[in-house]
């Protein structure tokens, strides 16, 4: 997924001299990264699904941890609310301004760390691609394991605060599993590290753990510790076509246990792949179609295909296989899973759900999404992926009015009567926000609001985002 990358402006795309802030923040960052105009703030305004934009007051780029410090102090001064934001690649409207407030975009702090191989770990800066951070990892021999199509936008800050989960998670856990340091800075520009990198510290609250996930709401994440693991040289992908999702699940459940060297188990359907094939091009390996695809990816440092074969077996619910051993050939399998979401974005703005759900509910939930949704929105379908192995659904909704929310609230009802979450990996952001009632308990929503409010008692940080205002706690959506 390419997202809209914010280009450093030139040196005369500066701040207009008539707002106070402005002319505050240029004296910390220099005037060529302060941006004012429209045009310039406009790439920093709209998320990528294009369903969530706001006008900022002006978009503000420091370079380092001592200027996210000034310019964060200038803000509070002058109590002004700020946006955190880093690739832009979020999916809930987490990172783009709903009107008025500065946005800190956090791409400048690229500083990356030599890789520790003895801790196994290596020290990023909050604007450090993840294919950057991937591509580190891999000079060294060792591996990043969090990964997902967005790569060569999503940032280290974006992704350790918002918990990005990704095609790995099965075997690796997602951001939280890795962040082992943080450095933030509070609203009021105060620094708090804890980069040492211990694997095990027991000494009070988990601050990383924390912040990790907390959408910029509590702290400005600038740099993070993160684990690393081996590097596995080989790997297979099988593409498995079967009847229906309760096979595919079946199927899962017996490679799981008889593949030990499993990373990857996601998802797709027969109108998932259409759309694939349609705006993404690539081709399918099958000679005709089928209703659902599992796509597995097993790897180790010998060839895992017999494990995964032996796994497979004589399964009655494979209609169909295709398998890929060789780079080429695998990263064409993976893209008819990785272009689904380009290729629903060229069909329309979608309504993105996000959604994970127990086990026996995952067959009811397929069953039953498509008719809910037509049952508020006649003209509009449901494409479903996501990451089976984690039990993560992604519904993406064409040809419902953007704007309205009748879609999200029948969807997110479904799951959660079926015991599911109403945010897998995508986060709360604005998208989810009027739910969250819906789905966690009242205790839970004061308990939250006390950490927002310790931390960020004037409500600056990300105002909007994740943490209901305190006169919505206990409120229902409609
Ligand atoms: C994915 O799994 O491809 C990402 O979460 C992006 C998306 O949901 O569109
Ligand atoms: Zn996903």
């Amino acid at each position: 997924v390419s997202a809209p990358s914010p280009d450093t402006p030139t040196a005369t795309a500066g701040a207009s001299s008539e707002d106070p802030l402005a002319v505050a923040l240029v004296e910390e960052v220099g005037a060529s990264h302060v941006l004012t105009d429209a045009d310039l703030r406009a790439p920093f305004e709209t998320d990528w699904t294009r369903r969530f934009s706001g006008t900022a007051r002006l978009v503000v780029r420091p370079a380092d941890t001592a200027e996210v410090v000034a310019v964060l102090r200038r803000c509070h001064e002058a109590g002004v609310p700020v946006v955190p934001q880093g690739g832009n690649t979020g999916l809930v409207g987490g990172g783009v301004p709903r009107g008025g407030e500065v946005v800190v975009s956090l791409s400048r702090l690229d500083e990356l760390g030599e890789v520790d191989r003895q801790a196994s770990q290596v020290t990023a800066g909050a604007g450090v691609s993840l294919a950057t951070l991937r591509a580190h990892a891999a000079e060294a021999g060792l591996n990043y394991p969090v990964d997902f199509a967005a790569r060569d936008s999503a940032t280290v800050g974006g992704m350790v605060a918002t918990n990005a989960g990704g095609i790995r998670v099965l075997r690796y856990g997602a951001t939280r599993s890795q962040v082992v340091g943080i450095e933030a800075v509070t609203v009021d520009g105060r620094v708090v590290s804890r980069m040492a990198g211990l694997v095990k510290d027991n000494a009070g609250y988990d601050l990383a753990a924390l912040l990790t996930g907390s959408e910029g709401t509590l702290a400005v994440i600038t740099r993070a510790r993160l684990r690393l693991v081996p590097s596995f040289g080989e790997r297979v992908v099988a593409l498995v076509a079967v009847e229906d999702i309760d096979a595919a699940q079946r199927l899962l459940a017996q490679v799981r246990a008889g593949a030990p060297s499993l990373e990857a188990a996601e998802v797709f359907f027969a109108e998932g792949l259409a759309l694939v094939l349609r705006h993404a091009g690539g081709i399918t390996p099958f000679a005709t179609d089928h209703p659902v695809y599992l796509l597995l990816e097993c790897a180790a440092h010998r060839d895992p295909t017999e494990e995964l074969a032996d796994a497979l077996g004589e399964a009655a619910e494979v209609l169909d296989v295709a398998v890929a051993t060789d780079g080429p050939s695998r990263a064409r399998l993976w893209s008819l899973r990785e272009s689904h979401t380009e290729a629903i974005n060229a069909e329309g703005i979608p309504i993105k759900l996000d959604v994970s759900l127990p086990a026996d509910a995952m067959v009811t939930f397929v069953e039953r999404v498509h008719t809910v949704v037509a049952e508020v929105a006649w003209s509009a379908r449901a494409i479903l992926f996501g990451h089976l192995g984690d039990g993560n659904l992604h519904v993406n909704v064409l040809g419902a009015d953007p704007d309205g929310h009748e879609v999200d609230d029948a969807v997110l009802r479904l799951t959660v009567q079926l015991g599911g979450s109403i945010s897998a990996e995508h986060g709360i952001g604005q998208a989810k926000l009027d739910w969250l009632p819906l789905y966690r308990e009242a205790t839970d929503l004061e308990l939250t609001g006390s950490i927002k409010q310790a931390l960020d008692p004037a409500g600056l940080l990300n105002p909007g985002v994740l943490v209901p205002r305190p006169a919505r706690a206990g409120h229902r959506p409609p």
